[in-house]
């Protein structure tokens, strides 16, 4: 009996270890925890679910590369073109039950060519939904897509779903799907929006009732918005992440709180410098401070559709202006391990992956 339980341990054990060492994709170090869903997909795959559903007339151009032009922002672009990009090509996923898993599961194929190995995804459901597509049936949607291409590509994927700050009414229901799903591999929630626009109670009601059922908290702030907005997601929502933060360099108080609590910033650099919500210069842009100050920040591309960007050149431009060498570039990658959502076991062996794999990068 003894023998047989013996036996049986050391399977255990061994299944254990080949589940430890199995369950993050060797050779990929880079982690990602600030991305769209909806504003990383492919310009393909928005083309040809459009031809299926007949909807081609709902987009700009009569070639691929022609709609792509009034997709893509670049230095001349401008958040209105930006904003309007999104208005163009969302009707045609909204509703879509195929494109929308399809879009999962390619970003997990996307961020696995891009060099990662585990990704948060932001996305609002109801942007996504329809009348004949309700708000859960979209998060299970890209669930499932996620699943899919975890297993495809050995990419891990997780979702963050996002409140937006002019959408009050949709905050509650945001805090109950985050907490039903999230077992599903929906790991946090966030606000994201038009930073202008004054935050209702609702915000607050439902951030607080995620603080007290435990859902991790990462709020999009000091974007284009001021430092106060920082200070409001560190001190009142509890972020464990702020979305950007660039604003904060500028009320001192406020960066030092950042240092303080050692808050993680996710900075996204072509993006922070395509929507002019810092300098052009790149020579002043607030990533210097935070490489220099030892900040707590990662490198993210927010919205490969619209930029034309990915990890690889948020880190070539970090190295290139903001005077990051090869070891502060590992060092991003493992604050962004050290900032994920994931269980605190799972957490620590992805941090132990990006320290191996990120060695000969
Ligand atoms: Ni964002």
């Amino acid at each position: 009996m003894n023998r047989l339980i013996a036996v049986l341990s050391k399977s255990r054990k061994l299944k254990s270890f080949i589940r430890m060492a199995s369950s993050f994709k060797e050779g990929l170090c880079r982690v990602e925890l600030h991305c769209h869903l909806d504003g990383c997909c492919r310009p393909e795959t928005i083309w040809n679910i459009a031809k299926r559903r007949g909807m081609m007339d709902a987009l700009p151009g009569n070639t691929l590369e022609e709609f792509l032009t009034e997709l893509r922002v670049s230095g001349s672009g401008t958040l209105a073109k930006f904003l309007h990009s999104f208005e163009i090509y969302m009707p045609v996923l909204k509703g879509d039950r195929v494109g929308i898993k399809e879009i999962a599961t390619e970003l997990c194929q996307d961020k696995m060519n891009d060099g990662a190995v585990y990704f948060e995804a932001t996305y609002c459901p109801h942007f996504l939904s329809d009348d004949n597509l309700t708000t859960e049936e979209v998060v299970q949607l890209v669930n499932e897509g996620f699943k899919e291409g975890e297993k495809k590509f050995g990419v891990k994927a997780r979702s963050i779903l996002c409140m937006i700050r002019d959408k009050p009414e949709w905050c509650r229901e945001m805090v109950e799907l985050c907490d039903k799903y999230r077992s599903e591999g929906v790991v946090g929630i966030g606000i994201a929006g038009d930073e202008s626009v004054a935050l209702e109670i609702d915000f607050y009601q439902g951030v607080k009732e995620a603080i007290e059922r435990n859902i991790c908290r990462t709020i999009h702030a000091g974007e284009s918005g001021p430092a106060s907005n920082v200070q409001e997601a560190i001190e009142v929502f509890k972020a464990q992440r702020v979305g950007h933060g660039y604003h904060c360099v500028e009320d001192d108080n406020v960066y030092e709180l950042v240092k303080k609590t050692g808050v993680h910033l996710e900075v996204c650099p072509t993006s922070s410098n395509v929507l002019g919500n810092v300098s052009p210069d790149w020579t002043k842009h607030p990533a210097i401070r935070f490489a220099k100050d030892n900040v707590n920040f990662s490198l993210n591309t927010d919205d490969t559709l619209h930029f034309n960007n990915s990890l690889q050149t948020e880190e070539d431009i970090a190295m290139k202006y903001f005077g990051m060498s090869k070891e502060d570039i590992i060092t991003a990658r493992v604050y962004a391990a050290e900032a994920t959502f994931l269980p605190e076991g799972e957490k620590r062996e992805l941090v132990e992956h990006v320290k191996k794999f990120s060695v000969s990068v």
